[in-house]
């Protein structure tokens, strides 16, 4: 019987020998066997294929982290997926794994401040080149492409100013100049959309967020297409990443609820922004609720939904006034990461957005993200309200 992913995410990686409705967690280094032959064959079946959840060390798995692997595999439509003890462990595979030195890559302008660390800082000392490109400009990706590029590093919505890329357009580019693709999609998760289906070799969630949903594990996943199999597997080998099995536990449980907390974070978010919208002081607000734009149509290509996480442009020449709204905001927690089940806000500074070329801000502009968690929508709109009465 043919069920739908809602149906699917309560129901699978169950099939373990136990009588509990959750998978037990299974911890280990050593795993035991009966003899030397078994031993053996369970290695021959793991070289066969590293798929196949025939595990002889607990850095390649147990039967927990297993159960979240095949889970996920369905739900990304994908090869393989690789669990990483953070997100950004994902992006540092997925970027590692393809990259050589004299390469260039070539990245989204507002991508997470980490992973341009990384690609822009870190990756020099092995004479890896990034050039970030605008994601409003699929122009300016296509001029940027040299016979040097071997990764087109996507990141959307990009992060803070969630600027929503043509996907289609960037994957057609890429498969005739034969370079592999990634993308961080831990904004839509592969309920929203799945970029492996799509086209993309490599696909980024950090279940930190959405995943677990509760804001209290870390952890990461990188689901992958066929072609980059050898590529990805070997780095796999010689990173030491592996995902603790009781945080993949705490993982599978929240994807259990996956659907009903995003399809709650978009009806929320949704009525958030549509009010922001109309404020004066905010002159922008960066979540796709305007039909017709630019933004919206190209959310609407690819996604199914939205998730929780916006950001807002204030104008005032008044810095403090905007960081007083912000800490009179009463429902809102003041911290990073988001995707758990409460509302988060943060003032981001020049120094958290990064080094971009392309986000323009001027010093009387100020960019603020606000998660939108599953309270009760009108408590939030009234707690924003009250706050932005601050901004002079
Ligand atoms: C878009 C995006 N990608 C990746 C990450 C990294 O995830 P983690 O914090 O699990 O390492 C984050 C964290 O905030 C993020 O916002």
């Amino acid at each position: 019987m043919k069920i739908n992913l809602r149906t699917f995410i309560k129901h699978s990686g169950k099939d373990f020998h136990n009588q509990s409705v959750n998978p037990p967690v299974v911890r280990a280094s050593t795993i035991i066997f009966k003899n030397i032959g078994e031993i053996e064959n369970t290695e021959k079946k793991y070289l066969k294929d590293p798929r196949s959840g025939n595990f002889n060390y607990g850095r390649q798995g147990t039967a927990t982290t297993y159960a979240l692997q095949r889970i996920l595999k369905e739900m990304e439509e994908c090869y393989k997926v690789y669990l990483t003890p953070t997100g950004f462990g994902a992006v540092f595979l997925a970027v590692l794994s393809v990259v050589e030195p004299g390469d260039e890559i070539l990245v989204t302008d507002s991508v997470y401040s980490p992973t341009r660390l990384l690609t822009q800082d870190y990756l020099r000392k092995f004479d890896v080149k990034s050039i970030f490109y605008d994601p409003k400009n699929f122009d300016d990706l296509k001029n940027k492409i040299s016979n040097k590029t071997k990764l087109i590093f996507v990141e959307n919505p990009g992060s803070n100013t969630f600027e929503f890329q043509d996907l289609k357009k960037i994957l057609s580019i890429a498969k005739k100049n034969k370079i592999y693709t990634a993308i961080d999609n831990t904004w839509g998760t592969p309920y929203l959309i799945k970029p492996i289906k799509l086209g993309f070799d490599m696909s980024i969630v950090s279940a930190t967020k959405y995943y677990s949903g509760h804001s209290d594990v870390m952890g990461g996943t990188l689901a992958i297409n066929k072609k980059v199999f050898k590529l990805v597997e070997s780095t796999n080998r010689v990173t030491g990443l592996r995902l603790s099995p009781d945080d993949a536990y705490l993982i599978l449980r929240g994807i259990r609820t996956l659907d009903v907390r995003m399809d709650k974070h978009h009806i929320n978010a949704l009525k958030v922004a549509k009010f922001l919208s109309k404020q004066k002081k905010v002159t922008k607000v960066y979540y796709p609720y305007k039909k017709n734009s630019q933004i919206y149509k190209l959310w609407k290509k690819y996604y199914s939904g939205a998730s929780g996480l916006m950001g807002l442009r204030i104008k005032s020449k008044n810095k403090k006034s905007v960081k007083s709204f912000v800490n009179s905001l009463k429902l809102f927690g003041y911290g990073y990461s988001w995707g758990g089940f409460e509302s988060l806000a943060l003032y981001q500074s020049q120094r958290q957005l990064g080094a971009r070329g392309y986000t323009n801000l001027n010093s009387d502009e100020h960019i603020i993200r606000l998660h939108i968690g599953l309270e009760d929508p009108s408590d939030i709109i009234n707690d924003l309200k009250q706050a932005l009465k601050k901004i002079k």
